[in-house]
């Protein structure tokens, strides 16, 4: 059996959750970047004896819709799945379900998922320092469980929560920019997974194309790149209401 990790973790989040899904298993572990644009996911063709983890930031309730395409073009061949998603302590909404769905599609047999709380990545006051601890109990408790069951062949497709028609998705609203420290070294360029940066004017940022991720801010080693503090301001007041209650990690097997 090998274990497959995909992922999509602008601000380091997504991927923390990820590590912990993963942290029962002890066979060979391959972790692949969705945001990688050299990776090409139409030569992953997985076989029925693979588990596929695959967990993607909720953005707007929803999956970040670069990553659609891309999961459309890999060959599930029977190949078990588990759809996860990080979640800035608000909802996820239908994420999971559209995940779920798109896996399945491919070929995939999906027998878990989880939610898991991460940090909010636009307003870091909400979901602040999660996972902690106890989220890491949970998590690595469940990564057991779904390690157990597929390996004893008994896992079962599961259920996830969602509404199909989808959450409408909405525009972006948060477009990085860089100041004067910029020292036009092409990274987030390079990394900018929609290709919202060009690569010979490294300092604009294709409002068009950008997702708000987040992930240039992070990366930027100049620490040059940011967010329009006044927007992030009026998010964060935006979402007070929503988010400041402790909410659950979910876990379906
Ligand atoms: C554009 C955008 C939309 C988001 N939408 C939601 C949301 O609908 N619900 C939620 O709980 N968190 C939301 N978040 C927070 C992220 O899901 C969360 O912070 C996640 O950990 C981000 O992944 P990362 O830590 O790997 O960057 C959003 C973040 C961004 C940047």
């Amino acid at each position: 059996m090998k274990l497959y990790s995909l992922y999509f973790s602008p601000t380091g989040g997504t991927l923390k959750a990820a590590r912990l899904l993963c942290s029962a298993w002890d066979c060979e572990i391959t972790e692949l970047d969705l945001a990688d644009r050299s990776l090409d996911t139409g030569s992953l063709k997985f076989e029925k004896d693979d588990v596929c983890l695959v967990t993607v930031p909720s953005f707007g309730g929803r999956v970040p819709q670069f990553i659609i395409p891309k999961l459309e073009r890999m060959e599930g061949n029977g190949c078990r799945a588990v759809a996860a998603t990080a979640f800035g302590n608000r909802a996820f909404d239908d994420t999971l379900l559209e995940l779920k769905n798109t896996l399945e599609l491919h070929g995939f047999v999906c027998i878990g998922a989880a939610a898991a709380v991460t940090q909010h990545s636009i307003a870091p006051r909400y979901g602040a320092g999660r996972p902690d601890a106890d989220d890491e109990k949970e998590l690595r408790d469940f990564s057991a469980k779904l390690k157990a069951a597929a390996e004893s062949g008994t896992a079962a497709p599961v259920n996830v929560p969602g509404k199909y028609p989808y959450k409408e998705t909405g525009r972006s609203t948060i477009i990085p920019a860089a100041d004067d420290k910029c020292i036009r070294c092409g990274i987030c360029a390079s990394r900018c997974p929609v290709n919202a940066i060009p690569e010979n004017d490294p300092a604009a940022t294709d409002a068009e194309k950008c997702i708000s991720c987040l992930q240039c801010i992070s990366i930027c080693p100049q620490k040059a790149r940011s967010a329009d503090p006044a927007i992030l301001k009026a998010v964060e007041q935006r979402l007070e209401k929503v988010c400041s209650e402790r909410k659950s990690n979910t876990l379906y097997i």
